[in-house]
C-alpha cells in the first residue's frame, strides 16, 4: 500500500487536492478542495509585501498494516494560533484545522508512501494575508490553505550526520518573531545558509541574537545533545518550541528514563556533549558530526542515544509501537 512514485529528498512531488478557506468580514468560510495548486492573489496583498504569513509542518504516516497516522496535528493547530495571534491575524479554530488537515490526507491518501520507503506525506498548512492594502497594516482578509505532498528525508538519506557552522547572521531579533513560525524567519534565514553550504557546511547554527554566544537552534530544527543520562536542550525567546523536541523530552524521561533539562547553553559547552543532534518535522533526528564555530570545530563521534531516541520516535509515528501519550490519530 501506498505511493509507488520513488520519493527522494524533502521536495514537492505532486498533490492531488488542495484545501482552500477564505476569512472575510470577519469571519472564515467552509473551506474547500481543489485540484489546483495555484491561487489568484492581489499584487499588493500584504503577505507579499509586509510578509504576515505564517505556517506549519506536520505529517501523515503509513502504519505497516496499511492505516495513515497523523501525530499531535492538536499541536500543530495550537502552534498556529500563537503564530496568527502574534502576526496580528484570526485564528483558525482548532476543530477547523483538525478538520482540513482530515480532509487534506483523505483526499491525498493515495500518495501517502509506503511503510517500507519511510516516506511520508508531508502536510503544510499556512495563513497569508491577501487584502489589497498600501501602507503598513494587518489584512483584513486572510486566506487558510493546506498543500500535502510525498518527502523523503530533509537533510541526508537515512541517519546519517550533518555539519553545521555557527554565522555572524541572526533568523529572528531579540523580542522578535524567533518563536513563531512566520515566514519572515525563513527569509532571513536564506542568505546564511546559502554562505554555509558555500563553506562545506550542510546549514547554520545561529546563535542568541543578544549575545551571540548561547545556542538557539538552526533555521529549520531545534538542538538537542545527550551528556551521560541527560537530555539537554536549549530555551531561548528566539527558538521555535518544536513538537518534535517536546515528543522527544517525554520519550526521553518517560521511556528511557533520561534527565531532560531546558536551559541557556553556552556555545563553549558543546565540546562537554557526549551527542549532539537536530530535531523537527522535516529532520525528525539528525545527527551532528561537527558545529564549527569562530575557529573551533566541535566533533561529535557518538549517535547510540539519539540513535536510540530516533528508532522510538519513528516507531511511535508509524505506529509499530502503542504509545500512552494520545499522540498518534487514525486518518
Ligand atoms: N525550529 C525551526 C526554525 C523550524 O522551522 C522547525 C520546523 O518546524 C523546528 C524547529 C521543529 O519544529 P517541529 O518539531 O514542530 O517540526
Ligand atoms: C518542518 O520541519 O516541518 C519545517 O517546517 C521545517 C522546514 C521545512 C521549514
Amino acid at each position: 500500500m501506498g505511493t509507488r512514485m520513488k520519493v527522494e529528498g524533502f521536495k514537492y512531488h505532486g498533490t492531488n487536492k488542495v484545501y482552500y478557506a477564505y476569512y472575510k468580514d470577519g469571519k472564515w468560510d467552509e473551506g474547500k478542495l481543489d485540484s489546483s495548486l495555484h491561487f489568484e492573489i492581489s499584487a499588493m496583498a500584504v503577505a507579499l509585501h509586509y510578509g504576515q504569513s505564517v505556517f506549519e509542518g506536520l505529517k501523515a504516516y503509513r502504519a505497516k498494516d496499511g492505516r495513515t497516522l497523523l501525530f499531535r496535528p492538536d499541536a500543530n493547530a495550537k502552534r498556529l494560533q500563537n503564530s496568527c495571534e502574534r502576526l496580528l491575524m484570526p485564528k483558525v479554530p482548532v476543530e477547523m484545522f483538525l478538520d482540513a488537515v482530515h480532509k487534506v490526507v483523505e483526499a491525498n491518501k493515495d500518495l501517502v508512501p509506503s511503510y517500507e520507503s519511510k516516506g511520508t506525506l508531508y502536510i503544510r498548512p499556512f495563513v497569508i494575508g491577501t487584502e489589497t492594502v498600501m501602507g503598513v497594516r494587518s489584512s483584513n482578509e486572510f486566506l487558510f490553505c493546506i498543500v500535502a505532498t510525498p518527502v523523503g528525508n530533509y537533510f541526508k538519506d537515512g541517519f546519517k550526520p550533518i555539519d553545521l557552522t555557527t554565522t555572524p547572521y541572526d533568523r529572528a531579533a531579540p523580542n522578535g518573531l524567533g518563536h513563531v513560525k512566520s515566514g519572515a524567519n525563513y527569509a532571513a534565514s536564506l542568505y546564511p545558509k546559502h554562505l554555509a553550504k558555500q563553506q562545506g557546511f550542510d546549514d547554520c547554527l545561529y546563535l542568541d541574537p543578544k549575545t551571540h554566544t548561547k545556542v538557539d537552534e538552526t533555521g529549520a530544527t531545534n538542538i538537542i545533545a545527550i551528556k551521560d543520562n541527560m537530555f539537554i536542550t536549549p530555551q531561548s525567546k528566539s527558538i521555535l518550541p518544536s513538537i518534535t523536541n517536546n515528543s522527544l523530552q517525554t520519550i526521553a524521561e518517560k521511556m528511557l528514563g533520561m534527565e531532560v533539562i531546558r536551559r541557556a547553553i553556552d556555545v563553549t559547552e558543546l565540546s562537554t556533549f557526549d551527542e549532539v543532534g537536530a530535531c523537527g518535522t522535516a529532520a525528525v533526528i539528525t545527527p551532528i558530526s561537527k558545529i564549527h564555530d569562530n575557529g573551533v570545530n566541535y566533533e561529535f563521534k557518538s549517535y547510540e542515544k539519539l540513535h536510540k531516541l530516533y528508532d522510538l520516535i519513528q516507531s511511535i509515528q508509524f505506529g509499530d509501537i502503542k504509545e500512552d501519550f494520545g499522540w498518534v490519530i487514525e486518518v
